[in-house]
């Protein structure tokens, strides 16, 4: 039996303890001076609430919709390649805590076991996220393989057409097999163009997600060519150096879509505060990187279990004190700008683990 964590602090020092130093950097280092990685939790430090009160909030529920179906929170298990390197089994846990707990995984293209061993492991609610590495032929057969393994939607990351320099990982000496310095196929990833969305929107019907835009204007370009999924991130800070942080260029992306298209977002979400900000903004679902793979270094699948079950209760708590009983009756009233109080970092939304 995996120790009983009460708090989210507890299940990060005990992946802390689990993890080994190339692993655990890896996980959670960004690029270069890691300025984007501390931007992502500055801007969600920097959005405080306004609570109302007297409002009857005995029943709160923090269900909400994926893509049309019904998840227990609006959240997701991101796109994380090498989660094989913070548990047994890498993406197959991952897919049995998402199915265990209610909530949607996707898949990362680089990650083990692969896509037919991930959706056989579990029937977690799933969709498919790729990285290029050969021809629209080639793009075409994965969207086919996807299909048929029961992903419901696929996904273009987009914001890798370099890869960056991951300082920790190269003194480390933890390079990825992917992230050599020229993996066979990574020059069509540099070739990315919006032909390659167009072809897919001609040729597929399976809902499309466009990870990775950080702009309005490539924002409506995305909605332009019919994509479903506007997903705002940076990577977690793994790419682009000195970007902004993602819930800071979550408002101009929302202005920009306009109903026309869902609009998700990730980077540095480690709270149900965080989380609760971002669907009072507007975004439908948040996608979890970092806090999914510590529950995982943590205890394994339980450990994600545990980590999704606290992180429901700080929702719904969250919501409570703000007055609302549904994640529907959010908007951005309930939200302050208010200046950061503490300095930002990967893991500053736990500041009890320095202790
Ligand atoms: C270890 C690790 C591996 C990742 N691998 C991928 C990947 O294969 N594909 C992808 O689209 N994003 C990948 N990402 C980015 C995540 O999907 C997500 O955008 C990011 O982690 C969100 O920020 P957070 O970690 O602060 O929650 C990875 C992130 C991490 C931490």
């Amino acid at each position: 039996m995996p120790p009983e964590f009460l708090t989210l602090q507890e299940i990060v020092a005990a992946a802390r303890a689990n993890l080994a130093p190339g692993p655990w950097n890896y996980l959670i280092g960004g690029a270069e001076t890691e300025t984007t990685v501390r931007r992502n939790r500055q801007a969600l430090d920097s959005i405080a609430f306004r609570p109302r009160v007297l409002r009857d909030v005995s029943q709160v529920n923090t269900s909400a919709q994926f893509l049309g179906k019904p998840v227990r929170l609006p959240v997701l298990l991101a796109p994380i390649g090498g989660m094989e390197s913070f548990v047994e089994g890498g993406a197959a846990g991952a897919a049995r805590a998402a199915a265990q707990f209610g909530v949607p995984q996707m898949l990362s293209s680089v990650c083990q076991p692969g896509l037919e061993a991930t959706a056989a492991a579990a029937d977690a609610l799933r969709c498919y996220q790729l990285y290029v590495r050969g021809d629209d032929a080639w793009i075409d057969d994965h969207v086919r393989r996807a299909r048929d393994h029961g992903y419901t939607a696929f996904c273009l990351t987009v914001d890798v057409a370099m890869y960056s320099r991951r300082e920790r990982d190269m003194i480390g000496g933890f390079v990825k097999a992917w992230r050599a310095t020229a993996p066979a196929g990574s020059h069509y990833q540099s070739g990315l163009s919006w032909d390659q969305v167009k072809h897919f929107k001609d040729k597929h019907r399976m809902p499309l997600i466009i990870k990775g835009i950080a702009t309005a204007e490539d924002a409506e370009i995305a909605v332009q060519h019919g994509v479903e999924v506007v997903y705002v991130s940076n990577h977690g800070g793994r790419q682009l150096d000195h970007g902004l942080g993602s819930i800071a260029v979550l408002p101009e992306i929302l202005k920009a879509v306009a109903g026309r298209a869902e609009v998700w977002v990730d980077g540095g979400f480690m709270r149900g505060t965080d989380v609760v900000k971002a669907i009072a903004l507007g975004a439908t679902t948040v996608g979890l990187g970092r806090l999914a793979c510590l529950g995982l270094g943590a205890a394994g699948v339980p450990g994600l279990v545990r980590a999704l079950e606290i992180l429901e209760d700080e929702i719904r708590i969250c919501l409570g004190l703000l007055g609302v009983t549904s994640l529907a009756e959010l908007s951005p009233k309930i939200l302050a700008a208010a200046a950061p109080v503490a300095s930002p970092g990967t893991l500053s939304a736990f500041p009890l683990l320095g202790e």
